[in-house]
């Protein structure tokens, strides 16, 4: 078995790597493009029936940037706006033309059993692999009564589940939103419902800028604006939180998704219990061909660990996580300076005073701490240029 290879509920993918339902999967010649560049697998655009009408606001994306570097990215677009027949064409070829590739269809229907099963009936008659259920845009749709409106009512995410799985022999992902107050309850009910696997996270609701000058929220759409869903880099730490507790609470395989940006990223979600991950922001940043550098790198990731499978990384994390009532509370910690390492820039003395505890000072441009003042918070080591500062164990 190669070093990258793993699957999606018993489907084998050449490598964890999976272009999400989002832009980059939203043409058959954008897919091919993803498959040529080494993805070993795609999630179509979300799929809707013809007859819901949608229609996309310009512009629909905006930016969070930390000087130049783009580190969250908002968007309120909908679903595909291509027809059933395109997508059912399409899904044929490319399976024809890419037996070893996985395709997974994104479906939404309206609030109809009738809809969702025609469409799930008509993808797996296509040849998908399997299908994923898109409760979870937050945007747009649930003013249709679908997307996140489905993903925030785990009843509606039981019913609907149970009408997929009842019209279909393929594997059934369900897409869940992080816009809710408990991720685990709507795993619970996708579970009653049948779900074979499950997919985190959508998008995140956000409003992520105003303009100061004629306080129009961003994007400004003729002046005005509405909450969209933010994704990148920002969201990372919102999806990992996510699939640990879906991967703490249930058995079934996980799609770790959320501001993936390379191998490292996508590590961290296999650590957590994802069994593959889906990307979409980096992608549309940055290009198809990042697939390359991710695979390259996460082989000699696993060879300096000495895994011979990728799957030795499913859940690595998990038994490291706990409550915080049951982490040890009185571990004497303390920083220490590499006086070598230390530029004497003064951040963490800033920092120490007006975050912290008033341990640090300057003395001869390098900072010393105070043994008694210390609390071991880590506040310095996270605000230093040059990595000058650490934890040590007090006495070590
Ligand atoms: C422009 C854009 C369009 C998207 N369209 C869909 C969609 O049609 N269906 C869906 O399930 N998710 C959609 N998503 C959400 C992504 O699939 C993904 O869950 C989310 O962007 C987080 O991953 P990322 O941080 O890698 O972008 C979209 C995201 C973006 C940015």
């Amino acid at each position: 078995m190669g070093l990258l290879e793993t699957d999606i509920c018993g489907i084998p993918l050449e490598n964890p790597f999976i272009i999400a339902s989002a832009s980059p999967s939203a043409t058959i010649d954008m897919i091919e493009k993803s498959f040529i560049a080494g993805w070993a697998g795609v999630v179509t655009k979300t799929v809707k029936p013809d007859n819901m009408h949608i229609e996309d606001a310009r512009p629909r994306f905006n930016v969070v940037k930390d000087g130049k570097n783009i580190i969250g990215f908002e968007n309120f677009e909908l679903v595909s706006k291509k027809n059933i027949g395109y997508w059912t064409n399409g899904i044929k070829y490319l399976k024809e033309k890419y037996p070893s590739k996985v395709v997974i269809t994104s479906i939404m229907g309206d609030s109809s059993e009738e809809s969702w099963s025609q469409l799930a009936i008509d993808m797996e008659v296509a040849g998908s692999d399997a299908l994923e259920l898109n409760f979870s845009c937050p945007h747009g749709m649930p003013e249709m009564g679908v997307g996140a409106a489905v993903g925030q009512n785990p009843e509606i995410i039981e019913k609907i589940t149970k009408w997929v799985k009842g019209s279909v022999s393929i594997p059934v992902i369900v897409k869940l939103t992080p816009n809710v107050t408990s991720i685990e309850q709507a795993a619970d009910a996708g579970i009653r419902g049948g779900a074979d696997a499950f997919a985190a996270i959508n998008t995140v609701e956000s409003l992520s800028g105003i303009n100061l000058e004629t306080f129009e929220p961003l994007p400004s759409v003729n002046g005005m604006s509405t909450y969209g869903g933010l994704s990148g880099k920002a969201v990372k730490p919102i999806g990992l939180r996510a699939v640990s507790q879906i991967a703490r609470s249930q058995e079934v395989p996980i799609m770790g998704i959320g501001g993936i940006s390379n191998w490292s990223d996508a590590m961290e979600y296999m650590a957590v219990g994802a069994s593959s991950v889906q990307v979409c922001t980096e992608v549309m940043l940055k290009g198809f061909d990042i697939v390359k550098d991710m695979i390259t790198e996460t082989e000699k990731f696993l060879d300096r660990k000495g895994f011979t499978s990728v799957r030795q990384v499913i859940g690595q994390a998990i038994p490291k996580l706990t409550s915080h009532e049951s982490l040890v509370k009185n571990a004497p910690l303390i920083a220490e300076v590499d006086t070598v390492k230390c530029i004497g820039c003064g951040k963490c003395v800033v920092a120490c005073n007006d975050g912290g505890y008033g341990a640090v000072i300057l003395v001869e441009k390098k900072a010393v701490i105070s043994k008694s003042e210390c609390d071991g918070c880590s506040l310095c080591t996270h605000v230093c240029p040059t990595d000058a500062l650490e934890l040590v164990k007090i006495g070590a």
